[in-house]
């Protein structure tokens, strides 16, 4: 924790408390309450966690009013740009870009875990083939867990780097396994002499009876789209994981916790249903339709892809992903398809209407990440899982720098109780 630059005045009742204030080295200072209750016998209430900083952390910084991602103080667009996903796995897990041998060795190593247990592999015939591909890696990725017992012990530092490894190497294998089974096709084991990302659309879309060539330019789209989701701070799913690790749960228990806390339609599942949206606008004249329906108080149909809690400008990502996403459709010839139009025009008009902005609501990174997905060929099933396979890096490095934090104890939010006070139990026929 960075030293006291401050202190805060609060006063309420009889009681004036000084509370502790710390400067980040970018962004809003912190009040630390975390003396309140011993000191003032009084909770702060802050229901979605929208004031309150959980953690201090060097991974990740957003400017959400300016629009600025930072990885490790680098520029996502620098990184979507510059670098690759494994490279930004290294800078985000080891806190620096790193050398030539350094990368080279971190790529040896995670392109030798990317087999998966022989056996974890029959744990996918107990699913229904209709599974959603996110149940299928919440339960995959927990049984990790019941395969690799030299890795779960989380006070050996060795040990949380090897399931480290693991994980990352092996993401693209269960995620590209989940989809293979709900299609009923063979399951397509990992290449070594690929990179991870041809690796992953070799595993998705090569088929036992014909050759399988990875196209380098759509290799490059879905590298930037695992880049663009690498980490972003401490985000609902991150949270998960951090508390699901607070009390000392294994690493793959608590990287399962945040593929389920993704997969809602307010986080990652958002991509899945964005597309589903724009394809059931379908057609650009019915656009106004769905705006009034997102400004209408009494209709729950939100713009999906529009709005974020930290983002108040337009998410970075969105921006580069635009770009990937045309891209990818020239690249494919269908730069003319009918969801592009239809996400275009929807973008214009939104950004156009008062209501969008003045709520300050932008287009996020799952607005163009489906158009893409889906010109691959991908479902849009598949499209939270990506997702999870990415972000991966990200759980894992916010939860070794929680294990490493000496302020680290469990998690334990409290609670405004309003239910009722003591009362006696009523047996049954007296009720
Ligand atoms: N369409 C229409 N109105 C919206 C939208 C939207 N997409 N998003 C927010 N609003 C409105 C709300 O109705 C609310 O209006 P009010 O103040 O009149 O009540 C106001 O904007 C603020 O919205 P909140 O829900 O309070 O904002 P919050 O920060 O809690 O939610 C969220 C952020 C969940 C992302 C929200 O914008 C949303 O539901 N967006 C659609 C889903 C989506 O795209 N999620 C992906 C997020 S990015 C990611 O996880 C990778």
């Amino acid at each position: 924790m960075t030293n006291q630059t401050g202190t805060a005045k609060l006063s309420f009742g009889d009681k004036e408390l000084e509370l502790p204030m710390y400067s980040p080295s970018v962004g809003p200072d912190v009040i630390d309450i975390s003396k309140l209750y011993a000191q003032g016998d009084v909770f702060t209430f802050d229901p979605g966690f929208t004031s309150t900083a959980a953690c201090d952390s060097t991974i990740t910084f957003i400017d959400g009013e300016e629009g600025v991602l930072l990885h490790r103080g680098y520029p996502i667009d620098q990184l979507a740009s510059k670098s690759h996903f494994l490279e930004v796995c290294y800078l985000l897990l080891y806190g620096a870009l790193p050398t030539a041998a350094e990368l080279e060795d971190f790529e040896f190593r995670v392109t030798r875990h990317t087999m998966l247990h022989e056996q974890m592999i029959k744990f996918y015939s107990g699913f229904r083939r209709d599974a959603h591909p996110m149940a299928i890696m919440v339960g995959v990725v927990g049984a990790m867990s019941a395969f690799y017992h030299d890795s779960t012990d989380i006070a050996d530092p060795w040990q949380r780097e090897v399931a480290s490894i693991r994980m990352i190497a092996k993401m693209p294998t269960i995620a590209a396994m989940a989809y293979k089974y709900t299609v009923g096709q063979p399951f397509v084991y990992p290449r070594n002499d690929l990179d991870y990302a041809s690796n992953f659309l070799h595993m998705c879309f090569s088929v036992p009876a014909e050759n399988y060539e990875v196209n380098p330019i759509l290799s490059r789209a879905m590298d930037r789209i695992f880049t663009l989701h690498a980490d972003h701070e401490q985000n609902a799913s991150t949270s998960t994981v951090r508390l699901a690790g607070s009390s000392g749960a294994n690493p793959f228990a608590c990287i399962a916790a945040g593929i389920a806390c993704l997969w809602g339609p307010a986080h990652g599942g958002a991509n899945q249903a964005c597309l589903e949206m724009l394809k059931e606008i379908g057609t650009v004249d019915r656009i106004p339709e769905y705006i009034a329906r997102a400004k209408d108080k009494d209709d729950p149909f939100r713009l999906m892809g529009f709005g974020h809690r930290v983002y108040k400008n337009f998410d970075p990502r969105a921006k580069v992903m635009k770009q990937s996403a045309d891209e990818v459709l020239d690249l494919l010839g269908i730069e003319n398809n009918p969801l592009l139009q239809v996400a275009k025009e929807l973008e214009r008009q939104a950004l156009e209407d008062p209501y969008f902005a003045e709520k300050k609501l932008f287009p996020n990174v799952d607005f163009y990440s489906g158009i893409i997905l889906e010109a691959m060929g991908f479902p849009t099933a598949m499209f939270t899982p990506i997702f999870a396979l990415a972000r991966t890096v990200g759980w894992i490095s916010q939860w070794k720098e929680m294990l490493a934090d000496p302020k680290q104890k469990i998690g334990r939010p409290r609670q405004l109780y309003v239910g009722e006070t003591q009362r006696d139990y009523v047996d049954v026929e007296n009720r």
